[in-house]
C-alpha cells in the first residue's frame, strides 16, 4: 500500500451533477494510478480497482483481508467491455445480461487472457457483473476499463451499504469513499455459473431462480450444503457475519419469546431484536426495530441494522424467522450464514 493514504479517507458526495461530476473524476484518477476506492453500487458498496491491474487488485486483498483462493466479481458497463473478459459468450448469457443488466446479477464464464490470475483465484472461470448505479458507470465508462470489486468490508464481515459502514471498516486504510447514497438492493448481486449446464446459482439473490429460470429454463441450486460450495469460497458457510451472535427465531408471543431467550443467558437489554411481522412491544430488549414484511424492503434495510446493532454493543442479535420462498431466498441465504 502507498504511504502517502491518510489517516482520514476523502469521503465524497454525488448528489449534485457538479458534485457527482467531481467525484468521477478524482476516481478515475485514483484507479488509473493502480488505487483503490470504495465505490457505491445498488447492492453494496464496493472496493474497486482496475481488473486488468494485477497489481492493484492485490491491494484488494490485502486490504480486506481476503483469502486468495477467493475470486473478485469484475465491473463492466458495456457489452463490449463484458466481451473482453470472457473467452466465450454463450447465447444464454445474451438473453440474461438482456433481461437482468444492469443489475444485481453476475455471471461466471470462461475468462479471456486479459483477465489476471489474482482476479480469479487462477481459476478458469470470471464473475461477471453490469452495475446499475449510475455512479459505477460513470466511472466504468470513463476508465476504460472494467473493475475488480468485492465487497468494501474486512473479510467474513457484514457488507456496507453506505459510506459510514465502509469509512468505519476501512478508514484508516482507504484514500477515498464515494457516497452515492443508501444502497438500494441492498444484498450482494445473484452469481449464476454458466459454464454448468443447466446454470448453476452459487449465491442467491434478489433477483431469484423463478425470474433466472424464466430465461434459462432450467437451473440447478448449487449453494448451502451443495458439493459446489468449494467452487465459490464466498460461499463459505459462515460469512457475512455481524460480531454479536445472530438467531433466526419465530415466537408465538411474547411469553414464548421470552422462554426462548431465557435459554441464551445474555441480559434482555444485549439483546436486539429485528422483526417484521411479530413486533415486541412490553419486553425490556435493548432495542426492537422493525422492517417492512416485504422482501425488496428488508433487504435493502438489514445490512444495516446488522451494522447499527454491533455498534450499539449488542451481544444477541435476533432476527424474526423469514418466509421460505424464493422472494426471500437471498436475505435467508445471507442470515443462515450469518447465524452459522
Ligand atoms: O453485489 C455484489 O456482487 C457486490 C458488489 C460490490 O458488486 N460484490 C460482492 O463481491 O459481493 P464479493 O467479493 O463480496 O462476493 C463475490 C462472490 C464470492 O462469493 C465469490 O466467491 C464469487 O462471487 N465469485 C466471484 N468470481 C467467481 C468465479 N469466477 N466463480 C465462482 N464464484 C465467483
Ligand atoms: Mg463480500
Amino acid at each position: 500500500m502507498s504511504s502517502d493514504i491518510p489517516k482520514q479517507p476523502a469521503v465524497l458526495p454525488t448528489h449534485t451533477p457538479a458534485l457527482f461530476a467531481e467525484a468521477v473524476q478524482r476516481t478515475v484518477e485514483l484507479l488509473r494510478a493502480g488505487e483503490l476506492v470504495a465505490v457505491p453500487t445498488e447492492t453494496v458498496y464496493g472496493l474497486a480497482g482496475n481488473a486488468f491491474d494485477a497489481v492493484a487488485v492485490e491491494k484488494i486483498f490485502e486490504m480486506k483481508g481476503r483469502p486468495k483462493q477467493n475470486p473478485i466479481i469484475v465491473h463492466v458497463a458495456s457489452f463490449e467491455t463484458a466481451r473482453s473478459c470472457v473467452a466465450d459468450w454463450p447465447e444464454i448469457a445474451g438473453k440474461l445480461a438482456t433481461s437482468f443488466w444492469p443489475g444485481p446479477l453476475t455471471m461466471v464464464l470462461p475468462r479471456s487472457k486479459d483477465v489476471p490470475d489474482v482476479v480469479t483465484a487462477g481459476g478458469a472461470t470470471v464473475g461477471l457483473r453490469w452495475p446499475s448505479h449510475p455512479f459505477m458507470q460513470a466511472v466504468i465508462r470513463e476508465c476504460g476499463f472494467p473493475l475488480a470489486a468485492p465487497s468494501a468490508n474486512l473479510a467474513n464481515q457484514v457488507s456496507p451499504t453506505n459510506a459510514e459502514h465502509v469509512r468505519r471498516a476501512l478508514g484508516n486504510k482507504i484514500a477515498l469513499i464515494v457516497d452515492g447514497g443508501q444502497s438500494q438492493v441492498g444484498i450482494e448481486s445473484t452469481v449464476l455459473d454458466l459454464t454448468a449446464t443447466p446454470p448453476r446459482l452459487l449465491r442467491p439473490g434478489m433477483i431469484h431462480e423463478e425470474s433466472l429460470l424464466a430465461v434459462t429454463g432450467e437451473l440447478t441450486l448449487g449453494f448451502g450444503d451443495s458439493e459446489e460450495v468449494l467452487k465459490s469460497p464466498g460461499l463459505l458457510k459462515k460469512h457475512y457475519s455481524p460480531k454479536a451472535k445472530l438467531v433466526l427465531l419465530s415466537w408465538r408471543d411474547e411469553s414464548d419469546l421470552k422462554r426462548q431467550l431465557d435459554g441464551y443467558s445474555v441480559a434482555l437489554a444485549k439483546v436486539h431484536l429485528i422483526a417484521h411481522t411479530k413486533i415486541p412491544l412490553n419486553m425490556e430488549l435493548g432495542r426492537v426495530s422493525v422492517i417492512p414484511h416485504d422482501a425488496e424492503a428488508f433487504a435493502r434495510a438489514i445490512y444495516a441494522e446488522l451494522h447499527h446493532c454491533d455498534e450499539a454493543g449488542a451481544e444477541l442479535i435476533v432476527v424474526e424467522e423469514l418466509p421460505r420462498n424464493s422472494e426471500w431466498r437471498g436475505i435467508a441465504d445471507r442470515l443462515q450464514r450469518a447465524a452459522a
